[in-house]
């Protein structure tokens, strides 16, 4: 059965038992606890948890899936992957336990047709209504295992909900290893279904133990998940998730790089799986809008990539690899995951730009290692240290694996405890910092939870109006909910109504001002969303006392909201401009909306040039000059998709969304606000173009009144300017560039004078030359020269005594400070005189040290009423080096 197939039974199955259908939503969440989508239920936990009313009581989802904690794992078993694609079906307070059983029953032996002899499930230690349920249909009580918390109690990971769990196990033969059930072998007894009852809910640990279980659950429900990969392993009778028809070309196209054949060795076998496995997940990954970085999931990214290459290179491939893996996934996947086709472009530049970068960190990697072997060679120590392993590790992103298997080349240990502790210790400063930021936010995350479960969404009024009546619904102070704030009290609020945009989609919250019945004066200086569709503002009481219940009027601050507007506007137009002039693959990737100013960044492979810029800022105006009409309206996801609308990189969006059109050529999903027609937006002044990470470029520019007021800045600057140079503005350029010519032959002209100084100087000191046993000396002392004109002069002197035998000290002095040079001849340099060795003691004399190596020196130190006499001392060491090499 094709993964085509398999997921189509699936979803038919559940939709035609009343199951809404629901997309994946991206790999990144839209959850602050989550680094990436780890399951199907995650963008349902608001449901769960009660924060949001479901829409429909139940649900079925193909779920695109990342975990990388086992990465280890990837490629040494058949059934470990860093993506995979959940299948599962949902239940929102609706049917339960034994519904979800026998549904997954009928499903996989009527649907897929397993063999129902081949099944084993296991079930949460004291769940024996579980084991009802499975023996009512089917399955005898000598395939039912009881297993503990570690395999059958499911939680997220992070605060949210959980629940005892029930697995279904599909027994793949003995040749996978011996009889038992899944209790004793999970390679062979592999797990196909999870089915989680959803029943409690984890808060905020101590980070030590366990997320600790708060309660039951406002929803309780059925989370299910089934591995498309899993299945497909059974289904299409191959040993690997690597062979199954999602993997299989991709393995292919490895086996062709390399020229050998899947498997192999045991090594190479794991390999050819780590590369083919890791490939598909970075191709889904960077579709997301994930770029390789240092941190966050960006570092997931980069650790496949990484990973994949090496074991690449392990494969022989030593040619570029990635480009071609992630673009045989693109081919065979594109078709089920159309962002992968959408995103090819920029998945291609993406793998090739960071193998390419990553060569260069192993060429340079590489030598550093060569110089430390060297070294722990030299010294004999037999070990190359943690120290350095960690070095290469930490700073240089050098793999530890490839430090150690030179390190074994060259006959060295390597000190891995130490690696690991000073590892570890990053890990826990990484960690630490991370969760604190995340106690705070959680702590205000559940008192957000707490009201909007008693009072429900905010009901935003925004779009139509600037003012509202409305009831203050809580007062939060640091996250814990108050009665009651007087004068300069800083607070959060939730209002039941609000006209407050709340920060989203790149658009900056609404500031305003909030007036209580009781006479109390709030000004409001943000909005953001608690939770989705839940408004949190940002208050400070300016007079009176705000209590929770009150009635109050609100009102945005309507200038800035219609200098906000005209950004957005003009954002939604430079993002249409700028796909036109640089390529499909040039999409948003975040922006901020401001007063009066915007910054976008899209992704793009090199600067723009002035040209470009300023042909699209020309684009950008002439299209909002000629006055296009700004629409709203409402449509269903797909119907949006099928009238062409953007949707921003990997953000979530409803079932329903709202859809912003400016003329006929921007189409975009948005919840932001806008004007109503484009020249409302006035100009659009672009100021800078920069890179703001590998592959993504900003635009910043002004809006409106402000681009107005920028262009009058410029003016004003380029006025002062022109009045310095007493010229009008629109001469200052040739003005300015005449005098630059005219400063330019005078400088070189002071030149020219000044040489003809130093060689007078130099003439003079040359007649000063003495004899002495060993060569010729001269000292002296010059004024008004430079420290580099010092040495230039000890050089040229020293040049001019025949046959090279001159020694020449200088010396001179500029304010308090004494300088000397010292030059020697190049015959006393080719036996072995240096010229440092002559000032060592002299430098000591003006309170300095000598620097400079064989032929030329210099000394400088603080005391210059010193010279005459350091001068001395350095003529004597000279007389006595000279005499030296006489005997
Ligand atoms: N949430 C459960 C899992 O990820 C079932 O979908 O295994």
């Amino acid at each position: 059965m094709h993964s085509q197939q398999i997921r189509s039974t699936f979803l038919d199955f559940f939709t035609g038992r009343d199951h809404q259908l629901v997309r994946s939503s991206p790999l990144v969440p839209d959850d602050p606890t989550l680094l990436l989508a780890n399951a199907g239920m995650n963008q349902f936990k608001p449901y769960y948890l009660g924060e949001t009313p479901a829409p429909f009581p139940r649900a079925v989802s193909v779920q695109k899936c990342a975990r990388t904690s086992d990465i280890e794992n990837v490629g040494r078993t058949s059934r470990h992957g860093t993506f995979f694609e959940m299948l599962g079906n949902f239940s929102f307070g609706d049917y339960f336990k034994a519904d979800t059983i026998a549904y997954a029953y009928e499903l996989v032996t009527k649907g897929y047709g397993l063999d129902p002899e081949r099944l084993w499930a296991t079930v949460y230690l004291d769940d024996d209504e579980s084991i009802r349920c499975w023996e009512r249909i089917g399955i005898p009580s000598s395939r039912i295992q009881r297993l503990g918390k570690e395999d059958n109690f499911w939680s997220m990971g992070v605060p949210g909900p959980c629940g005892p769990n029930s697995e279904l196990y599909y027994d793949r033969g003995p040749e996978f290893g011996a009889e038992g059930g899944p209790a004793v072998n999970d390679e062979r007894y592999m797990e196909i279904w999870n089915l989680v009852f959803m029943q409690f809910g984890r808060g905020e640990g101590d980070g030590k133990t366990d997320y600790p279980i708060l309660g039951e659950l406002p929803m309780k429900g059925i989370d299910t998940g089934m591995g498309l990969e899993r299945l497909a392993v059974i289904l299409q009778g191959v040993d690997n998730v690597c062979q199954t028809d999602l993997l299989a070309p991709t393995l292919h196209t490895v086996q062709e790089l390399a020229s050998r054949a899947y498997p192999g060795s045991g090594a190479e076998k794991v390999s050819f799986q780590v590369v083919t496995e890791h490939a598909r997940a970075m191709a889904f990954l960077i579709a997301d809008g994930v770029l390789p970085s240092n941190e966050g999931r960006g570092y997931i990214l980069r650790r496949l990539m990484r990973r994949a290459v090496r074991h690449g290179r392990l494969l022989g491939i030593d040619g570029p690899l990635l480009p071609a893996v992630t673009g045989s996934v693109v081919a065979n996947l594109g078709p089920a995951w159309p962002e992968l086709t959408e995103q090819a472009g920029l998945i291609e530049q993406v793998v090739r730009a960071e193998e390419e970068s990553f060569g260069r960190t192993l060429r340079q990697g590489a030598k550093l290692l060569d110089a430390a072997v060297r070294r722990a060679e030299e010294e004999k120590t037999g070990t190359l240290s943690g120290e350095t392993a960690f070095e290469l590790h930490d700073t240089f992103g050098f793999p530890v694996e490839l430090t150690l298997e030179a390190a074994h080349d060259a006959g060295l240990a390597v000190d891995e405890d130490r690696f690991a502790a000073l590892l570890a210790a990053q890990q826990q400063r990484a960690k630490s910092g991370g969760k604190t930021r995340t106690a705070a936010a959680l702590r205000r995350m559940d008192a957000y939870r707490e009201l909007s479960a008693r009072h429900g969404r905010t009901d935003f009024v925004g779009y139509e109006r600037l003012t509202a009546e409305t009831t203050v619904l809580g007062l939060l102070d640091g996250g814990q909910q108050i009665e009651a704030a007087g004068e300069g009290a800083e607070v959060e609020l939730v209002l039941g109504r609000t006209p407050f945009y709340a920060e989203g989609g790149g658009q900056v919250g609404d500031t305003g001002s909030l007036r209580t019945a009781g006479g109390a004066v709030l000004e409001i200086t943000d909005t953001r969303r608690g939770l989705p569709g839940f408004h949190v503002h940002t208050a400070r009481v300016v007079s009176g006392e705000v209590r929770a219940g009150d009635t109050a009027q609100a009102e945005v601050d309507g200038v800035r909201r219609a200098a906000v507007a005209r950004s957005h506007s003009a954002t939604h137009v430079l993002h249409a401009v700028v796909r036109e002039q640089l390529g499909r693959h040039a999409a948003q990737h975040g922006s901020l909306v401001d007063d009066g100013r915007l910054r976008f960044d899209f992704v793009h492979f090199s600067a723009l040039s002035e040209g470009q810029l300023e042909e699209i800022e020309e684009r950008v105006n002439g299209h909002l000059l000629a006055d296009p009409e700004v629409r709203v309206w409402h449509a269903d996801r797909a119907e949006a998709e099928r009238a062409g609308a953007l949707a921003l990189f990997g953000e979530k969006y409803e079932e329903k969304v709202r859809i912003v059109d400016i003329g006929d050529f921007s189409r975009e999903l948005c919840g932001g606000t806008h004007v109503v027609h484009g020249s409302q937006v006035g100009a659009v002044r672009i100021t800078g173009e920069s890179s703001v990470g590998a592959n993504l470029r900003r635009i910043e520019a002004y809006t409106g009144r402000e681009a107005l007021l920028s262009a009058n800045r410029e003016r004003r600057l380029l006025r002062e300017l022109a009045c310095l140079l007493g010229s009008r503005p629109e001469d200052a350029v040739g003005s300015l560039r005449k005098r630059l010519d005219l400063l330019a032959r005078a400088q070189g002209e002071v030149e020219r004078l000044r040489g003809s100084e130093l060689a007078a100087k130099a003439a003079t000191l040359a007649e000063k030359a003495e004899v002495v046993p060993g060569g010729v000396l001269i000292t002296g002392r010059v004024e008004d020269v430079t420290a580099q004109e010092l040495r230039q002069l000890a050089s040229t002197v020293a040049q001019r005594v025949a046959g090279g035998v001159g020694v020449v000290v200088l010396g001179t002095t500029d304010g308090d400070k004494a300088m000397l040079a010292a030059a020697v001849g190049g015959l006393l340099r080719d036996s072995g005189v240096e010229a440092q060795h002559v000032l060592t003691e002299a430098a000591a004399v003006i309170g300095g040290g000598a620097g400079g190596k064989g032929a030329l020196a210099n000394a400088g130190g603080r005391h210059a009423g010193k010279l005459a006499d350091a001068l001395l001392v350095a003529r004597a060491a000279a007389a006595g080096i000279l005499g030296r090499r006489f005997q």
